[in-house]
Formats: C-alpha cells, structure tokens, sequence
C-alpha cells in the first residue's frame, strides 16, 4: 500500500481501514488482512507499558515498536507517531526522530500539534516525508483539556479545529486524524480538505477509520470510549486459555507423552 493507493481510495469514496499496531506478531497477523494503514500510536504507552497517558512515551521505545510492525507488516502503509515532546525541542532534534522512524521503514509520521509547528510541518514535508496531522482530543494535550473529553463542541473550539485543519492542509499533510469531535465538524473537514481524514470518535462522514486494536480485540481497559466498537473478547478467551493450562499442569496432564521427548 503506497499513498497514491490511499488517495485513490479516497478520491473512489472507497474507506480506509487503519489501525494501531505495536508488535511483531500483531502485525504479522494483520499483514494478512485488508487494512490498508497501521499507525504505531503513542498510545504504545499506555496499552504496552502501562502508562497512566500517552506523555511518558518516548523516542527509543516508539522506534522499538516502529521496527517490530514493519518487519511483520511489509504490505501495509505504516505511519509513526511522533512520541511527546520529540519534535518541540528544535527542528534538528525533531528530524533525528522522523529520520529514525523512515529509515526504520514507516511511510509517514504523525503529530500531534499545529501552532508552533507550522515551521517544522512545512519542513518535514519538504524533506519528502508524508505528514499525517491530528486534532481534536490530542491525547498529548491532556492537561490542558482537564481529561479524555470531546472536543469542538463549542463555537471557539469548533472553529478553531476547523482552522488547524485548514493550516495542515496548507503546510503540505496528506492526512489528519480527527479524534474524537463532533460527526458534522468531521464532515466539514472532509468535505472542505483534500486531506484524508480518518475519524476515531468523529462519526462516519470520514475518508476512514482508525481504532486502538486492543479496544478492537476486547484486552482489559479501565476505560471505554463511546466509539470502541469490540469484535473479540480477549480477556475472556485469554482466561479460559491460561486456567485451562493451569489445570493441565496441576493435574500432571501437560505434557503428554507426543510433547515430551521420549
Ligand atoms: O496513538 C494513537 O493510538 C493515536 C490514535 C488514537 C489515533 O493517536
């Protein structure tokens, strides 16, 4: 998948499927499947490492999990996320964090932040990389939002999505994530842009749809988000698997004898 596929989807009306992606395996599976795009979220933080919030992500871990989902996803379009604060320090420390991430083999990054940036945006672009940019409820900005909470939904915040939006187009991004705004704003947006926008609680007006692929796959979370649809119950099938092998092992019944070697 390259990203005139994706702008050929987009231009046929044809949705786009991505999801977040963090390991070897996971990606090998989905490799085999018809997503067309794997983001490597920073949410790695949080549903890898335990993390209360995206903040503590950093470089070296993200590049970890950038290099694990290529090697297992060849075929997919792979973008990675610019962990917190990587690309706030200066332009040069940035670009060593975008040059890790292509040369580790994703196709485009992803940020999180349109004011102040506008510089780095423009640059990164010029240097021959697709952006993909993301508003609304920027996880990054959790302490200035107060919590996990939809945005635009007031006239101020409203316009002012709408105008970051405008001003990523305008610096060169191919695409945005729209996190968690309302589904008319989302519609606008994708009416009004060429971006490819992907929605993840933005309704269904979008170019596509991308979703954390532990909520998709139903692991334990303290919290679930209106827009998390589960297609699988892991913790239930884990469970049964891991007491199920208890069982065997107490019970002198793993290994048998075509386990063993005799
Ligand atoms: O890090 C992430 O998983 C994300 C998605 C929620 C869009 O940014």
């Amino acid at each position: 998948m390259n990203i005139n596929e994706l702008k050929t989807k987009q231009a046929n009306k044809e949705k786009i499927a991505m999801l977040t992606c963090y390991d070897f395996s996971t990606a090998k599976i989905m490799n085999q499947t018809e997503v067309e795009m794997i983001l490597v979220g920073d949410s790695a933080a949080m549903v890898m490492h335990g993390e209360a919030s995206t903040i503590p992500m950093d470089t070296e871990r993200m590049l970890d999990h950038v290099r694990s989902v290529v090697k297992g996803a060849p075929d997919k379009f792979i973008v990675a996320d610019m962990p917190f604060l990587s690309f706030r320090q200066s332009i040069d420390c940035a670009m060593n964090t975008v040059k890790a991430f292509m040369q580790a083999g994703a196709h485009a990054i992803k940020l999180e932040a349109v004011d102040g940036h506008e510089a780095l945006i423009k640059h990164i672009v010029q240097s021959g990389i697709p952006v993909m940019g993301h508003v609304g409820l920027t996880p990054q900005f959790i302490n200035q939002f107060g919590g996990f909470k939809v945005q635009g939904k007031d006239q101020t915040s409203y316009d002012k999505i709408m105008a970051d939006t405008l001003k990523l187009q305008q610096l060169g991004c191919f695409s945005v994530v729209l996190e968690c705004v309302p589904a008319e704003l989302a519609q606008k947006i994708t009416l009004e842009t060429d971006l490819i926008t992907i929605g993840i609680g933005a309704g269904n007006a979008v170019d596509g749809q991308v979703l954390v692929v532990h909520d998709l796959l139903g692991y334990p979370s303290s919290f679930s988000p209106k827009f998390v649809r589960r297609y699988l119950h892991v913790e239930h099938l884990f469970k049964q698997a891991f007491n199920q092998y208890v069982q065997d092992v107490k019970q002198g019944q793993f290994p048998n004898d075509k386990e063993s070697y005799l």
